[in-house]
């Protein structure tokens, strides 16, 4: 648990719960305790998530699970999960009960949503309505989660909590396709993750789904093959897709998808009726996000 965290990482999501506090007028420690049951649950999701993906690489060191072993990947895994809804006990009653509901039920959507990643490597008729549902699931309503319970902890309205949820979810959903560009077109020095995993474990990424929507009948097949495929290595392949990639203009249409979510996040963020200034602090951060290299 210490190994995983003391590895640091972006930790956007908390800073989104405590922005989120501030800018409905509450105080970043009274969302203190919120933004760490987020992290902490992230943090669990990620030793998890190595272990489905197979991942050697997170954050730039030996993953968990290869660190020590399988059971350890699981168990500190379960125990962070705990251990976040403990940082709530701190709340009164009604806030407690508040923000547990949309934990729990963000949690039970996270599940689902990488049931569904781990059901796409092995099925190859995905399309692109079932992915944006994967990718919602999977990390969009986390990030949805993080800001709605900086609301709540700070006391705005229900309305807000919606309008605040909504940027959330888009400005995740943007933050999953930047993450899928990455993870084929990264910079290893930079990324901390194995690039090219995705490839490795033929996720039905945006980029594949696109380049199989624009690229001719033999660059579909090309690619369809290559997704059949799990060759020992995997250099070759990783490449070759990556080719595919750019020149179908499915890199091109992914890097639009993902500015056109952040563009949505924003409509979400003007929608609410606070002061410009206080929600600029949100946008700039939506635009850093956007030109991130990790
Ligand atoms: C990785 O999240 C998992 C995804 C949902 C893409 P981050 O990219 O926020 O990981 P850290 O916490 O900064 O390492
Ligand atoms: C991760 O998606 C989503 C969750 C951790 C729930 P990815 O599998 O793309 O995340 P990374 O790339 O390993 O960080
Ligand atoms: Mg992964
Ligand atoms: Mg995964
Ligand atoms: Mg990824």
């Amino acid at each position: 648990m210490f190994y995983i965290l003391k590895l640091g990482g972006k930790r956007l999501r908390p800073a989104l719960t405590l922005l989120s506090s501030e800018l409905f007028g509450g105080t970043y420690s009274r969302a203190m305790d919120a933004a760490m049951a987020v992290e902490y649950f992230h943090n669990f999701s990620l030793i998890h998530d190595d272990i489905m993906d197979e991942a050697p690489l997170r954050r730039g060191k030996t993953t968990v699970h290869k660190k020590w072993d399988l059971n350890t990947g699981i168990l500190s895994g379960d125990a962070m999960l705990i251990e976040s809804y403990r940082f709530l006990e701190v709340y009164p009653p009604e806030v407690f009960r508040e923000l547990t509901r949309v934990f729990s039920e963000t949690a039970v959507q996270v599940c689902e949503g990488q049931q569904y990643d781990m059901d796409f490597e092995t099925r190859d008729d995905v399309t692109v309505p079932e992915y944006l549902r994967m990718i919602e699931y999977k990390t969009a309503v986390l990030v949805g989660a993080a800001v709605k319970m900086g609301a709540i902890t700070a006391g705005a309205s229900e309305g807000d909590q919606q309008k605040i949820y909504d940027f959330g979810l888009n400005l995740g959903i943007a933050f999953q396709l930047q993450d899928d560009y990455l993870d084929a077109f990264g910079d290893p020095k930079k990324f901390g993750k194995q690039v090219g995993g995705d490839i490795i474990e033929n996720k039905k990424t945006y980029l594949y789904l696109k380049a199989l929507e624009l690229g001719d009948d033999s660059q579909g097949r090309e690619l369809k093959d290559l997704f059949s495929i799990q060759p020992k290595k995997a250099d070759k392949k990783i490449d070759r897709v990556k080719e595919i990639y750019s020149q179908t203009g499915a890199t091109a249409d992914t890097k639009k998808a993902i500015s056109d979510y952040t563009a949505r996040a924003f409509s979400c963020l003007k929608a609410l009726d606070l002061p410009e200034e206080k929600k600029e602090i949100l946008m700039d951060f939506g635009k850093d996000l956007m030109g991130r290299k990790v």
